[in-house]
């Protein structure tokens, strides 16, 4: 008899919570596309259990992991061969299990730049950009964002320090600085705002600096949702030229982990259609 046997390699994306996370729908979505044969799983896992679920996973022959929030930064721990851009982030968003070996990659901020530069054409270099937090987001998005050449980065925060220590931290490879949102000088105009606090996903939206905004401004923020999320609405609000969400970072840094694991880079372009997203 002659037997054919298909083997499906299992990945997954790992957060807490994570039912709303539309990673699962993306990679089938990429899978079907390139026709690489494999599994993805969504898992809730919590933070106290995060070590012996990443283990177990490894152990039962699982290939590579998505990790989400609130892990990013404590998964690092992990990691027993990190990339430079991870180490550079402090956060993995990637994980492959290689031979009994973890290695960490962070694919979000080359996602963004995917983005900017290849879906929505936004030249960064010269440019003033401006990025309201100072979290886990903000430090993975900060060096890519400097390999772009932009004239300077103001990171403004709710609380001074976190945001002084990441302009610290990236200070040698571009300029870099730091404020609190109240004081951004009023004839700071940039040409690109992204919002990297998680503030909109509770609902809020902080006193971010309306005279930052100018009819030139583009606003991204790296929250998505189905309706405009809070940021945008205020960017909108406060004369930018345009505002878009996420969606299509998501996409592109999924894009990104699935050619670390399969080696072969989807095209982003009809997934983002096939999810009716609108940038
Ligand atoms: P992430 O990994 O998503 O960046 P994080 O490390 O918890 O998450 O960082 C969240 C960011 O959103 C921080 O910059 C936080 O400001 P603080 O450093 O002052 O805490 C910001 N943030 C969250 N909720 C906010 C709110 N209601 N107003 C202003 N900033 C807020």
């Amino acid at each position: 008899m002659n037997e054919q046997t298909t083997t499906i390699d299992r990945y997954g994306v790992m957060g807490y919570p994570v039912s709303h996370s539309r990673s699962p729908v993306i990679h089938r979505l990429f899978a079907l596309q390139t026709r690489e044969n494999i599994q993805y799983e969504l898992l809730q896992v919590s933070p106290e259990k995060l070590e012996t679920a990443i283990r177990q996973f490894q152990r039962t022959g699982g290939k590579g992991l998505n990790i989400t929030v609130p892990h990013k930064s404590e998964v690092t721990k992990l990691v027993d061969r990190m990339s430079a851009r991870a180490a550079t982030a402090g956060a993995a968003n990637t994980l492959t299990f290689d031979g009994g070996e973890i290695r960490g990659d962070n694919t979000d901020g080359i996602g963004l730049l995917r983005d900017l530069a290849v879906n929505l054409g936004l030249s960064l270099e010269g440019s003033r950009i401006l990025i309201l937090g100072a979290g886990g987001a903000t430090r993975g998005i900060v060096g890519p964002l400097l390999e772009m050449q932009p004239a300077s980065i103001r990171i403004a925060n709710r609380t001074l320090g976190r945001a002084q220590v990441i302009a610290d931290h990236f200070s040698e490879a571009g300029n870099v600085s730091a404020c609190r949102f109240n004081v951004v000088p009023v004839s700071d105009r940039y040409d690109l705002i992204i919002n990297a606090t998680s503030a909109g996903v509770k609902g809020e939206t902080p006193p971010y600096p309306a005279a930052a905004v100018s009819d030139s401004t583009f606003c991204y923020d790296l929250s998505y949702g189905l309706k405009p999320t809070p940021f945008s609405v205020w960017a909108r609000e406060s004369g930018a030229s345009r505002s878009v969400m996420g969606w299509g970072m998501l996409v592109e840094q999924a894009a990104e982990s699935f050619k670390i694991w399969r080696g072969v880079r989807p095209d982003t372009g009809p997934v983002l259609k096939q999810m009716s997203i609108t940038a």
